[in-house]
């Protein structure tokens, strides 16, 4: 076989390593979420850091923003090198919201704020012009939508005339929705892929701890592999430093397309909340 051939063959296996939204810059494709980050929070970001991770996922309800600031400040990680997103609440003032969170974070802006659920009522058109806002005067560089389905997202456009970057969202085999999918992509929205684990409940699941086994790789990687393969941006989050590492260590193998098909079907629509929010 020609060397030419191995390459590409190879390069098959990678994906890229960034995703472009729809405003044209680049996100990268795997972050690290740190809702309920146990350890101290600057410590698991900081090996995060040292291990390679570039995003981070956060909100300001999550208490771990100052330790995320506190660890990029002694990481000597340059700021452009990094992604950094975090979420206002539907009943926050977006502006000022925002103007908290980078507060916390010790930075001067983020790279991407997101309403964190749509509100009872309505589709948060003010909190969308109160992050318009915040972009303009450059305080974040894109925003978009987490938990929103299709209408809402359909609705949204229709009364602000602007897509959202990402709708973030819970995802795994075990939760998803192919209409989503297919709406997102056609739009140019990147899903970005919460609770991608299933919060450690479904990694014991028989057929995915067989299927991880033929790959040579834990149920967890395998979960995250399958969202790389589709296209979704997966934030895995990790306390511990192994976790950390063999979350990163996915762009080795590929899974083929039957059992992508395969991993398809687990869908029962699981969700560690109950009930996936935007079907
Ligand atoms: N937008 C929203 O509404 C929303 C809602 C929920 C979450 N999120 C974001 O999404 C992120 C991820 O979701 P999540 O935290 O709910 O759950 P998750 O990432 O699905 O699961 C986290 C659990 O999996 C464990 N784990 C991690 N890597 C593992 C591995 N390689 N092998 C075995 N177990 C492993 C973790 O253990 P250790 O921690 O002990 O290592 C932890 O118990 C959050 O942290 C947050 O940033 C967003």
């Amino acid at each position: 076989m020609p060397p030419q051939t191995n390459a590409l063959r190879k390069a098959q296996f990678f994906p890229p390593q960034s995703v472009r939204l729809l405003s044209g810059r680049e996100m990268p494709v795997l972050g690290l979420g740190t809702y309920q980050l146990k350890h101290h929070t600057v410590e698991a970001v900081k090996q995060a850091l040292e291990a390679g991770y570039r995003m981070f996922d956060t909100s300001g309800d999550y208490h771990t923003q100052r330790g995320i600031g506190e660890a990029i400040k002694h990481s000597g990680v340059a700021r452009e090198e990094l992604f950094l997103v975090t979420k206002i609440e539907e009943t926050d003032d977006a502006f000022a919201a925002t103007q908290a969170n980078l507060a916390e974070l010790k930075q001067p802006y983020a790279d991407l704020v997101l309403i964190h659920r749509p509100p009872g009522e309505g589709v948060g058109e003010s909190l969308w012009q109160g992050l318009r806002r915040a972009k303009r005067v450059g305080l974040v560089n894109d925003i978009g939508v987490c938990n929103y389905s299709i209408e809402q997202i359909e609705e949204l456009v229709y009364r602000t005339g602007e897509l959202p970057a990402v709708n973030q969202i819970e995802w795994s085999p075990f939760g998803h929705s192919p209409s989503m999918l297919d709406f997102c992509s056609e739009n140019g929205i990147v899903i970005q892929a919460w609770s991608p684990l299933t919060r450690a409940q479904r990694l014991n699941d028989d057929k995915l701890t067989a299927m991880a086994a033929r790959y040579g790789k834990n149920p967890a990687q395998l979960l995250i592999r399958w969202n790389l393969q589709l296209g979704v941006v997966p934030l895995p989050k990790a306390n511990h430093s192994q976790h950390q590492l063999e979350n990163l260590s996915v762009f080795d193998f590929e899974i083929s397309q039957p059992d992508m098909a395969k991993l398809r079907t687990l869908n029962e629509h699981y969700s560690a909340m109950g009930k996936l929010p935007y079907l």
